[in-house]
């Protein structure tokens, strides 16, 4: 199989967000990134024998794929002490913090895990991570990655982190028996079906959405506007094409404060697994989250895709796949980088990632993946990803298409216009931010 390098508008629209963000960047520190091979292999092996892997991976549904991977490179170099250096919190919102703090102190663990895109971008900047362009000569990667998806991780030329996955965030997980008891055929179309919906769920004594802490508003907020504006409009949020403060943008927050009118705000989850919990105990139908969730539901709750949770494209997105990828860097002054790079091999290869995705709730970056081991949730994404009629575009709440300090203003705009429901405010505010920092 081949990823179709050809697939509609929304996706080249990333690759010019990012190529012109990344121009704006002007690329990292040509010292830092030294460009040469990492000596491992001439002596017959790394020496290090410590490795300091840092993520957000914990939990149940985000640390199992973790595990797998983390047991596949142990038993690579049983002499290695692998350091599991994670920080708790979806989304890596926690995590970002304190790896941020690392860096400023020169204390870079071996490698760290980034969103591709905008997310990354701070890091070449600041010559934070090194150039792995001569890794992926040296792999061949760059006959198997994805043109889009190297965009996306390039800068000059240069190549900065090597993605393991895609995951796909536009989607509606649901429980079909809660559906069913309520007198519903099936999932919302679009996000005015969903308002009706919402009414009927709530006179049976049920919660319509589910949410957790911030960045899960910001998730459910991208998809919100991606179903309302549609792939075109919504990319254009993104490069300046889409105006903040029409008339249509309006409306689409105005239907985000709706919907999260019908949600359990008041007594938002800790964090999107808990989020997740009142549905599984039937006292909630809907939850707009990343497919890392079917790794929750199935492997970690146990229970049966289709009959005892379902999914499907979130209201208004039929057709569309909002993308990210986790991706793991060489920072800079890695510790112990011959050991680091070795990672990052097993992380880029094909049995790592074939190793890792069907566990983590993913589809490989690689495009020479076995599609006989994506069943049961993963076959959807794995067609879809690979179909010529989806049309792709690139996540806010995980880093693909707004980063450093455009992404950090979004936020605190967020939380006002949560607690606000001021549409115009926000949209202002969001607009401002991105103008000041183009
Ligand atoms: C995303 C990440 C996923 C998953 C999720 C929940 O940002 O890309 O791999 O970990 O957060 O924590």
């Amino acid at each position: 199989m081949s990823i179709n390098r050809n697939r509609g508008f929304a996706m080249a629209v990333v690759a010019v967000v990012m190529s012109l963000v990344l121009a704006a960047c002007g690329g990292g520190d040509e010292e830092a990134a030294s460009g040469e091979s990492s000596e491992a292999g001439a002596s017959g092996g790394p020496a290090s024998t410590e490795f300091e892997f840092f993520s957000w991976w914990t939990g149940e549904g985000d640390s199992e794929g973790k595990q797998a991977l983390l047991d596949l490179f142990a038993e690579q170099h049983p002499d290695v002490e692998i350091v599991d250096a994670a920080v708790a919190g979806g989304a890596g919102t926690n995590a970002q913090a304190v790896l941020t703090s690392r860096l400023q102190a020169n204390d870079p663990p071996d490698s760290y895990q980034r969103h591709v895109g905008a997310e990354l971008q701070p890091d070449i900047e600041a010559g934070l991570v090194e150039d792995l362009t001569w890794l992926y000569d040296e792999e061949g990667w760059r006959d198997v990655i994805p043109q889009e998806m190297l965009d996306l991780i390039t800068v000059d030329d240069k190549i900065y982190s090597v993605p393991v996955n895609i995951h796909r965030s536009n989607l509606l997980w649901y429980n079909p028996a809660v559906l069913e008891e309520a007198g519903i055929d099936g999932p919302p179309a679009t996000w005015d079906e969903f308002l009706q919906q919402a009414q009927t769920l709530e006179q049976a004594g049920k919660v319509a959405l589910t949410i957790g802490p911030l960045w899960t508003q910001k998730h459910l907020l991208e998809n919100v506007l991606l179903g309302e504006l549609g792939p075109e409009a919504y990319m254009g949020l993104w490069d300046g094409t889409t105006d903040w403060e029409s008339p249509e943008v309006i409306a689409a927050l105005d239907m985000f404060t709706e919907v999260l009118g019908h949600s359990n705000i008041d007594q938002a989850a800790a964090d999107w697994q808990p989020a997740i919990d009142p549905i599984i105990e039937g006292d909630a139908a809907y939850n707009v989250m990343g497919d890392w969730a079917n790794t929750y539901f199935e492997t970690a709750q146990s229970l049966e895709f289709e009959n005892e949770y379902n999914v499907t494209t979130s209201p208004g997105t039929d057709g569309i796949f909002n993308f990210l990828s986790d991706s793991f860097t060489l920072p800079t002054g890695a510790p112990h980088r011959d050991i680091a790079v070795e990672w990052l091999r097993l992380a880029g290869s094909q049995e790592g990632q074939d190793t890792f995705n069907p566990v983590k709730g993913s589809i490989p970056a690689r495009t020479d993946a076995h599609e006989s081991l994506y069943t049961g949730y993963l076959a959807m994404p794995f067609e879809d990803w690979n179909s010529e009629d989806t049309q792709l575009v690139g996540s806010l709440a995980h880093g693909v298409v707004a980063g450093g300090a455009f992404n950090t203003e979004i936020d605190s705009a967020l939380g006002e216009f949560v607690a606000s429901g001021d549409s115009a405010a926000f949209a202002t505010a969001v607009k401002e931010a991105y103008e000041a920092n183009q």
